[in-house]
């Protein structure tokens, strides 16, 4: 008698988390046979083809090795929408998403007074903070920016897949410096490399597979947040409001950069997970 080769028997002799083997399988049958992930349990006596036997193969040594899922099947739900991602960028974060509810909070206010809401997202990766804002709010005019052209080349991939090119404008170049020139905002966001250099969350998990320069500054862990809150004032409209994403532990020195520069309203949020995650100042 043969191997048995069904979904049901790959699933019972694999290594890996059940959830995790049924997320590679679900892609597998996406991408080969255009079926949806409930067909695990509706066909789950069918045998997979050879192709997408060694894919599931490929996948799962991969996995027991430790690489990210979010590569593996290259995407990743945020907030309401789905990002196409690949080892070039960040896997968006669900803290990440904390900045996006910020943001629109305020697009909402500001539309009270004006039409349009001009919004920055700094070091925008995959492009996941100013998409998730322009699909969520048709009063946002976006600007996505990163150093990293392998990060933007994704991020308006991305717009594209989202109908969201027309609304998201990306720019290349070390934070502010890609906006060429004086422009103003009604709301700056950024999630900035903020891990110190000697963390070593670095060489652990999915760390161990994301682009360095989207984790780490390469020192205090406090470098890029400096430059990025020093030279808001600069681009803030008046009364508009910068927050920014930091570690678990640099709520205090956020807090302090922000009033160093005098920005007024200066409020900490907590995640999900109760860490203080994100502060926001107001140019007023
Ligand atoms: C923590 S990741 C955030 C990505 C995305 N915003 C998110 O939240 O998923 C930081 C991003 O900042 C970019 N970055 C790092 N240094 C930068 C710099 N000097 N100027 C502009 N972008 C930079 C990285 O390429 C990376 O995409």
């Amino acid at each position: 008698m043969g191997q048995d080769l069904s979904l049901r028997s790959l699933l019972s002799a694999t290594l890996l988390l059940p959830n995790e083997a049924r997320i590679l399988l679900a892609h597998l049958l996406d991408k080969h046979y255009q079926l949806p992930r409930s067909a695990l349990l509706a066909h789950d006596d069918m045998e997979l083809n050879a192709q997408a036997l060694k894919d599931w193969k490929v996948l799962e040594s991969k996995r027991l090795q430790g690489e990210p899922i979010a590569y593996l099947i290259g995407k990743r739900g945020f907030y309401s929408i789905e990002l196409q991602v690949a080892p070039g960028v960040l896997i968006p974060r669900p803290e990440t998403e904390l900045l996006v509810d910020i943001g629109l909070r305020e697009i909402k206010r500001i539309a009270k007074e004006t039409e349009t809401a001009q919004v920055l997202d700094l070091g925008t990766g995959s492009g996941a903070i100013a998409l998730a804002i322009a699909h969520e709010a048709p009063s946002a005019i976006v600007t996505a920016t990163d150093q990293s052209s392998e990060a933007l080349e994704i991020g308006r991939s991305n717009a594209k897949h989202l109908g969201l090119e027309s609304r998201v404008r990306f720019m290349q170049g070390n934070w502010y410096e890609a906006l060429g020139g004086n422009a103003l905002f009604d709301v700056i966001l950024s999630n900035p490399p903020y891990i110190a250099h000697q963390d070593p969350h670095l060489t652990q998990g999915d760390l161990r597979f994301e682009p360095i320069s989207a984790l780490t500054d390469h020192g205090s862990g406090l470098t890029c947040l400096e430059i990025i809150i020093s030279q808001a004032s600069k681009y803030l409209k008046p009364g508009g409001l910068i927050a920014v994403e930091h570690g678990h532990d640099q709520s205090d020195n956020v807090m302090k950069m922000m009033s160093s520069i005098n920005l007024s309203n200066i409020e900490s949020y907590l995640d999900l997970s109760g860490c203080r995650r994100v502060v926001s100042g107001r140019n007023l």
